[in-house]
């Protein structure tokens, strides 16, 4: 069914040498947004872009696709799939862009965001926003090196002020970024209190390459809210997409969820994970999922704990078909306990 909401988000939009047909994508996220996951929200549909979660530029260069845990995918995805990537060399990042053009990828996203501890220490991720000459000088030696489509990801800055986003996201696209996607929170802050959204107009109109804007969009109105009061040209959903693997489909397709959505979509998380992954690793990877997943029921705090304490894959499919025999109450919103 098109609404203006569809109308709006089916425009084509051109990224560099590329033109995408979707204006939604699925932000990168660690742990979360793995090849598994990645093929659950593509049997779905209704994005432009698919993000992998952050890679660590010096070990992509010779990183082996089909045993790594986040340098991995499909080659069906290939043509909306961008890689990102973290690090602080622009030399060794370069190298890390180059592997990433070679294996056919639709682009490359920088990491200007990040800003837990583990990476900022290594002065990588949200780090960079506070030497922007460093982060300017990464950008301008990426684009030297490759020529498929390059993004930037990142957030205000280490203050509440939008100025330093504002000027660096010029430098940026002076540089040879292709689009960005910005997150309008502080590093300190990690997801507490709301991203202002203010600032993702005011970098908007600061450049005149794509801008996805990205922070709490949960809803078809959120969507529709941040679209008209940003005007940026594409938003970027993150922990929405994993509670709702559908949510790319619903906004932009009009797909109606089924009464079964939820079931489904949990079953085939395992299922692809098992494909994808060793046991251990399929199992720590659903428990994650499961966290955020949560966040769509009134009792998800028994869905959560009864997952969290499975030992085993093969008990999972046992504990979702037992929560699931009696329909669960649904949230109107996403109980943000879940949403860390
Ligand atoms: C568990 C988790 C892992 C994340 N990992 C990354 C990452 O690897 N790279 C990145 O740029 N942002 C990362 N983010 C930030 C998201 O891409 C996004 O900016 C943030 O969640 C806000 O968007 P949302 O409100 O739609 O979730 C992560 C977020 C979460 C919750």
């Amino acid at each position: 069914m098109r609404t203006a909401l569809s109308s709006q988000l089916n425009r084509p939009l051109t990224i560099g040498n590329q033109t995408i047909d979707k204006r939604l994508s699925l932000s990168p996220m660690a742990t979360l947004g793995h090849v598994a996951f990645r093929e659950l929200v593509s049997e779905f549909g209704g994005y432009g872009l698919l993000f992998t979660e952050m890679c660590r530029a010096n070990t992509i260069p010779n990183e082996n696709r089909h045993t790594s845990a986040y340098f991995k995918w499909r080659d069906e995805e290939l043509n909306q799939l961008v890689c990102q990537i973290f690090g602080n060399d622009p030399e060794i990042m370069a190298a890390a862009a180059r592997r990433i053009e070679d294996e056919g990828f639709f682009g490359v996203d920088i990491n200007f965001g990040c800003s837990t501890g583990l990476i900022c220490r290594q002065d990588c991720g949200a780090a960079l926003l506070k030497t922007p000459d460093r982060a300017v000088r990464i950008v301008d030696r990426i684009r030297g090196a490759i020529s498929i489509p390059l993004f930037v990801k990142f957030r205000t800055g280490w203050k509440d002020d939008p100025h330093g986003a504002v000027d660096l996201a010029r430098r940026l696209e002076a540089a040879g970024a292709d689009a960005l996607t910005f997150h309008p929170r502080v590093a300190p802050d990690r997801r507490a209190r709301p991203p202002k959204w203010e600032y993702i107009g005011q970098v908007k109109a600061a450049v005149t390459i794509p801008v996805f804007g990205n922070g709490n969009v949960f809803s078809h109105e959120d969507c529709r809210r941040m679209l008209e009061r940003t005007g940026c040209d594409g938003v970027a959903i993150g922990r929405m997409a994993v509670a709702n693997p559908w949510i790319f489909a619903s906004l932009s397709e009009g797909l109606i969820p089924g009464p079964d959505i939820h079931f489904d979509s949990a079953i085939a998380m395992a299922k692809l994970l098992a494909k994808h992954f060793d046991p251990r690793r399929a199992l720590g990877r659903f428990k994650k999922f499961a966290l955020y997943f949560s966040a769509n029921f009134r009792y998800g705090h028994t869905f959560y704990t009864n997952i969290r304490n499975a030992k085993e894959m093969a008990e999972v499919e046992n504990i979702l078909c037992k929560f699931f025999e009696t329909p669960p109450e649904l949230g109107t919103t996403p109980n943000m306990n879940f949403f860390v």
